[in-house]
């Protein structure tokens, strides 16, 4: 595997390279969800370039970006052993510049669920993933459902701007007890770490609520008293139930919808999130 830093670099790399190009881009401190991404994109290219790379765009003034954890030698040995053909690690100034310009924006999507409280956090995401599309021109570019909203406004920009890569989904990967995997789950204290079940636990009980009532307001209604009661010191930022295309709110549940229901959550000061598709019954079984 080789390590790459610079944007020359890069393209030297992707200029002689053969084959199909698989691209997987994290900002590190790699897990299991990343490395099933990784190992999707091994399976179906001939070479898979992964970046880890914090971007500081997206984060907002009063984020994490500089706890961010960052453990770039255990991830090169994790990349290296299942065989990935580069790591493209920039630093900062390679990406960026002081006096840098362009800014991009979905009007609509970047300014729905995350991207009202993370103001500019989806600005940020499609800018760097912009610059790393062109650099890496991929064949194939992975993303995990676990940020689902992400994946949709990763759709648009790439339908939109015309980029020739292919966006392939990954169902989110779990912890035995059924919370998403993330690398923000490490702020948490064994405590928090239990109450962060909760996420999960509320998206798996609407889904039973969903045979018993069509309006999604009585179905958020009883999940967020649900959540209240069982997991008091979780701080509920949405709860929402979507339509997984437009990601609007959906007002009733029918089969001819695709309904997605979405959670971000507080857990001791630290921001989760999580989804699941919702399975709708046909129309008569509802009373
Ligand atoms: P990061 O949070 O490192 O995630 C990188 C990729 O891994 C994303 O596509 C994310 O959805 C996926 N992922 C994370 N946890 C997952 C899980 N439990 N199951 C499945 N996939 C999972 O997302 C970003 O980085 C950044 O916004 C980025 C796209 C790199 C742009 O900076």
């Amino acid at each position: 595997m080789e390590l790459i830093r610079t944007r020359e670099a890069l393209r030297q790399w992707r200029g002689k390279a053969q084959g199909s190009i698989g691209f997987v881009p994290t900002m590190g401190a790699l897990h299991e969800g990343h490395l099933s991404l990784v190992r999707h994109s091994l399976s179906q290219n001939d070479r898979t370039v992964v970046s880890i790379f914090v971007n500081p765009r997206q984060f907002g003034a009063n984020e994490d970006y500089y706890r961010y954890p960052r453990m770039l030698d255990t991830d090169r040995r994790l990349l290296e052993n299942l065989g990935v053909s580069v790591l493209f690690a920039p630093p900062e100034e390679e990406m960026y510049s002081p006096d840098d310009e362009v800014w991009m924006s979905l009007t609509r999507l970047s300014r729905l669920w995350c991207g009202s409280y993370r103001l500019g956090h989806f600005d940020g995401v499609v800018l760097v993933l912009t610059k790393l599309f062109h650099l890496v021109a991929p064949h194939r570019a992975y993303f995990g459902e676990k940020d689902f909203q992400q994946v949709r406004v990763v759709e648009k920009m790439v339908e939109e701007l015309f980029f020739p890569i292919q966006i392939i989904r990954m169902p989110t990967v779990r912890e035995p007890d059924g919370l998403a995997i993330s690398s923000r789950n490490s702020y948490l204290s064994p405590r928090g770490r239990a109450q962060a079940v909760a996420l999960y636990k509320t998206l798996q009980y609407i889904q039973t609520l969903v045979p018993k009532f069509r309006l999604t307001h009585k179905i958020l209604e009883e999940a967020r008293q649900y959540l209240h009661e069982r997991f008091p010191e979780v701080k509920v930022e949405y709860l929402a139930i979507v339509d997984e295309y437009s990601l609007e709110p959906l007002e009733h549940l029918s089969q001819s919808a695709k309904p997605r229901a979405l959670i971000a959550a507080y857990v001791e000061g630290v921001r989760l999130i999580d989804n699941i598709p919702l399975e709708v019954p046909p129309e008569e079984a509802y009373t």
